[in-house]
């Protein structure tokens, strides 16, 4: 299914696709010690199942743009950890992704503020971009300008990836790239989760 999903991606003219290995989804209950309990090589090396997706999308696709957003840890007891997490997406790049986008398990932290809780997966994305020559993309409470320049100059993380700051104010790029630099406006309450087609309750009320 994901390889016939990337099929369809291509003929749709997408230039690349995401393998989401994050969140709760299926795969990263895969690569999950807390759901992975099977006996066979993909108990023992779990990666081997994202890393046969890569393979058989980049046969079909060899100029297809492969990422994958994967969980730095579950946050759990048994589940997967950063030093797991830290070999599965090594052995991935070394089969041909082309980026990899950091996240994990709880991924829309709430309370977060602008200079004191940002970027809330960053020491991961650090290790993993000294590591690794692709493109790492950190995404999770980016909220203010200062501390975005900051994790980009801390190291080797090359993007970053917004959600709710854009859910709050869509033109927040333009706007920052106006000059009109104040953080994001985004509380960080995750009402956006239950409101019709993911609305900001903030917008909804104006
Ligand atoms: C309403 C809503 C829907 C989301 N849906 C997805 C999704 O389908 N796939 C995904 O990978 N992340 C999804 N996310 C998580 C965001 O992509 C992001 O990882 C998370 O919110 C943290 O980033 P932020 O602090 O910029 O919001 C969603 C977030 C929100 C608020």
């Amino acid at each position: 299914m994901f390889i016939k999903s990337a099929d369809r991606a291509v003929q749709a003219g997408y230039d690349g696709v995401q393998i989401h290995a994050a969140h709760g989804f299926f795969l990263s209950r895969f690569i999950s010690p807390a759901y992975n309990h099977r006996n066979d090589k993909y108990g023992r090396n779990p990666e081997l199942f994202l890393i046969e997706i890569i393979c058989k999308i980049r046969e079909n696709h060899p100029d297809l743009h492969i990422t994958m957003k994967i969980n730095s840890s579950d946050f759990s007891f048994s589940g997967l950890h950063e030093t797991e997490s830290l070999h599965i997406c090594l052995e991935c790049v070394k089969h041909g992704l082309d980026s990899i986008e950091i996240s994990g398990n709880g991924t829309s932290v709430s309370g977060i503020k602008a200079g004191v809780n940002e970027a809330y997966f960053e020491k991961f994305a650090l290790t993993l971009a000294e590591n690794t020559d692709i493109p790492v993309i950190l995404v999770g409470g980016h909220r203010s300008i200062t501390h975005m320049n900051q994790v980009l100059n801390d190291g080797n993380i090359e993007y970053l990836s917004l959600s709710r700051p854009l859910i709050r104010e869509p033109d927040l790029i333009q706007r920052w790239q106006n000059g009109e630099e104040s953080p994001a406006k985004c509380v960080s309450c995750n009402m956006c989760y239950r409101t019709p087609a993911h609305q900001c309750i903030f917008n909804l009320r104006k």
